[in-house]
Order: structure tokens, then sequence, then C-alpha cells
């Protein structure tokens, strides 16, 4: 078989590590697809930056449309609304199967990317953009789609659940215990996005999309961070059998989908209540499969590359057989319901 030309756009922490493997370890990725991966190139913004590993020079490039325009399968990195968007769009447009890390962009604008997939008749995957190495994307999407799932409760963001957990073992005050994901590299670039819960709030959207079937945006998320939570609190809630814990929340109900984000007490014996440090967990219920937990490891490079290089695998394995990848589905008629009445 003709080899898979993928096209890497950014190459930061996540970045780094797909093209590592990609490029010194495909061996194994390639029998599982059932043809050669080959790395078409890396858009990068300065291809004379410093970079952890060694790329050959000729593959680093400033332009990443036409990059774009030589890719079997693009895989977005970059993460922010532009040029990400347009630049997905081209990749759709021009045929090419897409994957993306990028919770800002799914949750903003994912159904207008995956109907523009659907008509284009290619796919796009999305596992790394909520919950880093957690499969939960594709159990949403696809496992589970013969159920009918009445509630997510996600534990999505591991500086806050790191933040709390500090305070809670260690009695830290909020701002000290938040420098300390800053260092461990947890928190993102600003962590104001981490701690006023609008990184959790995006994840909220896209999950509450996929188990609902339905169109939820950042904009219908309610949101309420951890800049309000005390040792105090922290330290009431220990005593009365309970953990703090910065919930995201997706509930059917009788009158439509309501999602929201917020710090929440959680029973000690509740399995959320055991996910410590900056681990993720996500919690479905299901009509038929009754309670499910997906536990692991929510951010970070290497965990995070775990889920992109599982969606190169699948969407190089879908172009080899000449098929299409998992469509999504004609989305329900459930209303997202505002904000204030979540
Ligand atoms: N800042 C995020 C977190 C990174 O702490 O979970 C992963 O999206």
């Amino acid at each position: 078989p003709r080899p898979l030309r993928v096209a890497l756009l950014g190459c930061g922490v996540v970045g780094t590590q797909v093209a590592k493997t990609l490029l010194y370890d495909q061996e194994d990725l390639s029998a599982r697809v059932g043809a050669p991966l080959e790395i078409a190139g890396i858009a990068v913004r300065n291809v004379d930056a410093p970079r952890d590993i060694a790329i050959p020079r000729d593959l680093l490039t400033e332009d990443a449309e036409a990059l774009v325009d030589q890719a079997d399968v693009v895989v977005e990195l970059m993460g922010g609304l532009e040029p990400a968007r347009s630049l997905l769009l081209r990749a759709i447009d021009g045929g090419a199967a897409v994957v993306t890390a990028n919770k800002a962009l799914l949750a903003d604008d994912g159904p207008s990317l995956y109907e523009a997939a659907d008509a284009a008749g290619v796919d796009i995957h999305g596992e790394a953009a909520v919950a880093g190495a957690i499969p939960i994307v594709r159990p949403l999407r696809e496992s589970l789609a013969g159920d009918d799932i009445t509630r997510v409760l996600g534990i999505v963001n591991g500086t806050t659940n790191y933040v709390l957990d500090q305070m809670s073992s260690h009695g830290l005050e909020l701002d000290v215990a938040v420098k300390q994901a800053q260092e461990l590299g947890y928190a993102e670039a600003d962590p104001t996005a981490d701690v006023e819960g609008y990184d959790a709030a995006a994840k909220a959207a896209i999950l509450a999309s996929l188990a609902f079937h339905t169109r939820v945006r950042m904009k219908d998320v309610a949101c309420e961070g951890i800049s309000g939570v005390t040792a105090e609190d922290v330290e009431w809630a220990d005593r009365t059998g309970y953990c703090v814990k910065l919930l995201a929340i997706a509930e059917r109900t009788s009158e439509g989908v309501s999602a929201r984000v917020h710090p929440a007490l959680v029973p000690k014996d509740h399995p959320l209540a055991n996910v410590r440090g900056a681990f993720n967990a996500v919690f479905v219920e299901a009509d038929a499969a009754g309670p499910l937990m997906f536990y692991g490891q929510g951010a970070g490079g290497r965990p995070t590359s775990s889920a992109v290089l599982g969606d190169i695998v699948s969407a190089g394995r879908h172009r080899v057989l000449g098929g299409k990848g998992p469509q999504e589905s004609t989305y329900a008629a459930l209303p997202v319901l505002p904000q204030d009445a979540a």
C-alpha cells in the first residue's frame, strides 16, 4: 500500500511527543494501520526555534496551508480558534482525515467541523481534546451510541483537582497550590482558564454534545470555578465526609440538556472522590449500561500523545480500507437549556 502522509500542525508539548513517535518509532503503528505512516511535514511558527528533539530540518515549515494540501491525515495541535479552524476546514475540503486536540475549537464550533467532515466524507477525530489520555470521546460517540446516557460527571481539569487535593491534604492556600500546579506543567498558559473553570467548561460542552447527540457550545455552559473555595471550606467538607471537586456536569432533563461546571461536595465513597492529584475521571450514567467510570491522566505531553496517536491509527485504518470513518449522528432535537435554568 502507498504510504499515508501525516501533517502535524504545531510542535508544542503534545506535538513534540507525537512527532517523536512518528519519526523514531513508527514501525508498529504502520503495521497496525496496514500502510507505512510518513510525516509529510511539521508546521511551526518559527522553523529556527530550539526544539526538544532532533527533527530533520526539511520537515519543518512555516507554510501550514501548503503542508495541509499534501497530507492524507492532518493533525492539528496548535490550539486556539484561528488559524486552526481555517486549516482544518481546508484539510477537510481537500479530502484529508483530520485529528485535533483542540478543545477550544471543538467547544466553540465542533458541530460545523463535524458537518463539513460528514459532507466531504472524511473523518474527524478529537479524542485528545477532553481528558488527555482517557478514552472518553470514542466511548460516548461510538460505544455508547446505542444506549441513552442520562448524566455525565467529570473531573476534567487536572490543575484544579491538584489544587483542591493539595488544599485538602496539606492545608495549602489556593494561590500557593496553583503556583505548584504551574511548576508541574499541568496549568494552562494562563491559569485563570483552569481556576475559573473555563477549561472544564469547554470540555463539558464537548462531552454534553457527544453524550446527548446535540449541540452544546461553551457559551451554553454555566460556569463557576474554584477561586471562591477556601481552605476552611475544604477542611469542613473533609470533616463531614465529603471532598470538594470541580465537576463538569451534563444532564438530560425532561426539558432538555443542561451543562455546567462548579465546585461540588462529593461523598467520600463515590468513585470520583478518589481521583487524586492531576488525574481526571469521567463518570457516565446510562440507561442500559448503568454507571461507567473512565479514569487516567488528563494532561501532559506523553499521555495526551497516546490519544492523538490512537486517532492517527484509527484515521489511517479507515483510509487503508477506503471507507469513511465514524460519522457524526444527525443531531437530535433536544433543546439546550439556558444557563440560568441549569
Ligand atoms: N490545564 C489543563 C488541566 C490541561 O489542568 O487539565 C489539559 O487540558
